[in-house]
């Protein structure tokens, strides 16, 4: 492996849908991390989001790798929740990997495999590299029509200029593709990357800032570049270590980043390119940006995750670990031996613990609110009183799933407000796990495999906490 190569990925555009936590923008706090009481989509939990604050102010800083922190609660009291506000609280720079305890139980790879995967999704490096760039204003953009219809190569011409130069290159295909895609056009200040050929949109001249034809409302205006065209210029790259280790590790590179496809990683490819990084460290070159490790369900993991997690901890290019669970004093998988949360020991030693709560009727009703903004949907004051009612008696959840559905026999209604008739229409439509557990206990005789005593609906030992 004579040259690293890095990121070839970074253009993709995501398509957010409105999932569980989409209403979550941050983790609502103010500039003294005092959370506010409903802020950037989370409400109440208050001392939960404050201590959240500090771990981010500890990741912000970035100068304590390797720490852990446990958020506890019982389902559904907004862990994810706080979680998913952390990460977006973070900024693009700071790398945060995510996955749910089961995601490691894979035929693909070991499970150790995957961990270690998902802790160098989590560690970042910053790149400054040297760059030869064409910075200019565009005077004109000119794409000669092909001779022959349908010839598959195009040419063209564009003119750039300095306030103290200007000079007319030739354009191939790719280079045509590339300006149409970011819509440049003459008065636009552009830079191109001459190794890559990207091309970076800087903003619009302040000489066509008259011009209000292209004009949207958040141009930005920029100085016409002065001396010369071509420069050096010092560009900087975010790239996370799993993302360098599957772009150097096969044939088909970068593409398997798409996939998920990356299949396990040779040790030798890590010792080099950890190798590698070290040594750009040190001429000043790169920099580590030790992000966080998010473990959801963390009690699906057994003893030999757990023992690599301690070790992994130790690393000094560790990142934050965040794990949560919902799970009480309950058997740690693969022993026979309990603990509190399923959790050894000597790796809760470790971890500082968030508690959560369980949500007062006030705040869920705000929770219910946002939640129907978010889905675009318009509901009456009773029938908010009612929903409301349901998620106290039976989850917070549930009540949120009923939402949409309501929302839906409202809809068939030709009606524009969700009311309460459409409410308690799906409420009797759908069963709640207290319901659906009661109609259990009723027929139980007429399903398979039902052992159904004294309503524990829980899986063997591992009980979750309260619940
Ligand atoms: N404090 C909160 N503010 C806003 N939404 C919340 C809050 N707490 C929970 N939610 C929402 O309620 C639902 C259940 O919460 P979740 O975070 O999944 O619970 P847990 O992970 O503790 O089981 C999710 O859709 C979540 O986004
Ligand atoms: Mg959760």
């Amino acid at each position: 492996m004579a040259e690293l190569k890095l990121s070839e990925s970074k253009d993709l555009t995501r398509i957010e849908r409105i999932g569980a936590h989409s209403h979550i923008r941050g983790l609502g706090l103010d500039s003294t991390l005092e959370p506010r009481l409903t802020s950037e989509g989370l409400v109440g939990q208050l001392p939960a989001r404050k201590a959240a604050g500090v771990i981010l102010q500890m990741i912000k800083d970035g100068k304590i790798a390797g720490r852990g922190v446990l958020i506890a609660g019982q389902p559904g009291t907004g862990k994810t929740a706080i979680a998913m506000g952390l990460a977006k609280s973070l900024g693009h720079e700071t790398p945060f990997a995510m996955l749910s305890g089961s995601e490691i139980f894979s035929l693909e790879m070991s499970k150790t495999e995957a961990l270690m995967q998902a802790f160098r999704r989590a560690i970042g490096v910053r790149i400054k590299e040297e760059a030869e760039v064409i910075e200019g204003e565009v005077v004109e953009v000119q794409v000669d029509r092909p001779a022959v219809a349908g010839a598959a190569s195009k040419t063209g011409k564009l003119t750039l200029k300095t306030t103290d130069m200007e000079t007319v290159y030739d354009l191939g295909t790719k280079m045509i593709e590339a300006l149409s895609k970011e819509k440049v056009q003459s008065g636009d200040v552009i830079a191109i990357d001459k190794a890559s050929g990207k091309i970076t949109k800087l903003g619009r001249s302040f000489s066509r800032s008259r011009d209000y034809d292209a004009v949207g409302p958040h141009t930005k205006f920029v100085q016409c570049p002065d001396g010369e065209l071509q420069k050096r210029k010092e560009v900087v790259h975010c790239v996370t270590l799993h993302e360098i280790d599957v772009i150097n590790s096969r044939t088909q590179g970068f593409l398997a980043l798409f996939t998920g496809d990356t299949g396990e990683i040779r040790a030798e490819v890590r010792e080099q390119i950890d190798t590698k990084v070290a040594e750009w460290r040190e001429e000043g070159k790169a920099e580590i940006v030790p992000g966080v490790l998010f473990i959801d369900e963390v009690h699906m993991l057994d003893i030999e995750c757990f023992s690599f997690l301690n070790r992994a901890l130790e690393n000094e290019m560790s990142p934050i670990l965040v794990v949560a669970t919902n799970r009480g004093h309950t058997r740690i998988r693969g022993t026979n031996y309990k603990s509190p949360h399923g959790i050894p020991i000597d790796l809760l030693d470790r971890l500082l613990i968030i508690a959560t709560q369980p949500y007062s009727e006030e705040d869920i009703r705000k929770i219910l609110e946002i939640r129907c903004q978010e889905e675009d949907v318009e509901m009456t004051e009773d029938a908010k009183v009612l929903l409301t009612k349901i998620a106290v008696e039976t989850s917070l959840r549930y009540s949120i799933n009923l939402i949409n559905s309501s929302a839906l026999a409202c809809l068939k209604r030709k009606a524009k407000s969700v009311e309460m008739e459409d409410v308690s229409r799906v409420y009797q439509l759908f069963l709640d796990v207290k319901r659906s557990t009661q109609y259990l206990m009723e027929y139980q005789n007429q399903y398979m495999f039902n052992d159904v005593s004294g309503g524990d609906l829980n899986e063997d030992d591992n009980t979750a906490m309260l619940s």
